[in-house]
């Protein structure tokens, strides 16, 4: 991404809307990863992530429950406050919880007035295509930019069966295109393809302007997502489609056993650690 173009990893320039359709049209791989907190943000934003989304995953990731469905406008605003003050380059988007939107028009654009005021995010994310073109054109209408979200929708899981594979079989590739073409239309300027054959996320990949960010939905997306403690080992339990770069969580979980066996043995803290008068 040059001076004229959208910021490549790394870029300190920031990212904006217009970047990701841009990225899209020269073939440029979007990536984005899941941040709940400044600390996190700060590290994802200095490896040149373009996208950081404050997503409603942080009810299973932080908040302990089974499902995002408890998430709540509440919970997201300080998480949002944080990964917006801390990202200096990537595009932070924010997940309009269950229940937020669903009602139409007014309530999705009384929901993201909210976000947008009080948390610095760049754009929200929610879910749905045809059902939700009426929330995703009035908050573009009202200068909010939309991320679609498609395929499995985890606030949808009671109606999905659980997280399973979404667009088996012609009849439901057709109708998650018109998913995407209804979301492109109403001004969207991403969509979110989640578990999704790879067949599939290529041919919405190819009949779309805007990009698609696949999670489990193959290599022809135009970016890539994944939820950061997946990514990073965090915990002994991962998705198949979420490779693990790291295993973050025995790196901690070893860091806080030496902890503990050097304050119980009198080790810690040494003189190094302490101040003398
Ligand atoms: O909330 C979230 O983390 C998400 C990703 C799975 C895309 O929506």
């Amino acid at each position: 991404m040059s001076a004229h173009n959208p910021p490549a990893a790394g870029s300190p320039k920031k990212v904006r809307v217009h970047h990701l359709a841009e990225a899209k049209a020269r073939g440029e791989r979007i990536t984005m990863l899941t941040a709940y907190d400044a600390v996190t943000a700060a590290i994802f934003d200095a490896a040149g992530l373009d996208l950081l989304l404050v997503g409603d995953s942080i009810g299973n990731v932080m908040h302990g429950h089974s499902s995002t469905i408890p998430v709540t406008v509440d919970d997201m605003i300080p998480p949002a406050r944080a990964v917006a003050r801390a990202a200096k380059r990537a595009l932070v988007v924010v997940d309009l919880p269950f229940g937020s939107y669903e009602a139409g028009a007014q309530q999705a654009l009384e929901t993201g007035v909210r976000i947008f005021k009080e948390t610095g995010a760049a754009a929200v994310k929610l879910e749905g295509g045809r059902r939700s073109v009426a929330q995703i054109r009035a908050l573009t209408d009202a200068g909010i930019p939309v991320v679609g979200h498609l395929g499995y929708t985890p606030q949808s899981e009671n109606l999905l069966g659980g997280p399973r594979v979404q667009g088996r079989g012609d009849e439901a590739v057709e109708a998650l295109s018109a998913d995407a073409k209804a979301v492109e239309e109403a001004g969207a300027i991403a969509v979110v393809l989640e578990m999704v054959p790879v067949d599939a996320a290529a041919r919405i990949t190819e009949i779309l302007r805007i990009p698609t960010i696949g999670i489990g939905a193959g290599p022809a997306c135009d970016g890539q997502v994944l939820v950061w403690t997946d990514m990073a080992g965090m915990t002994d339990w991962s998705p198949r489609f979420a490779k693990r770069y790291a295993e973050l969580g025995a790196v901690l979980q070893r860091a806080a056993a030496d902890y503990v066996e050097e304050v119980k043995e009198g080790s810690f803290p040494d003189e190094a650690h302490s101040f003398q008068k």
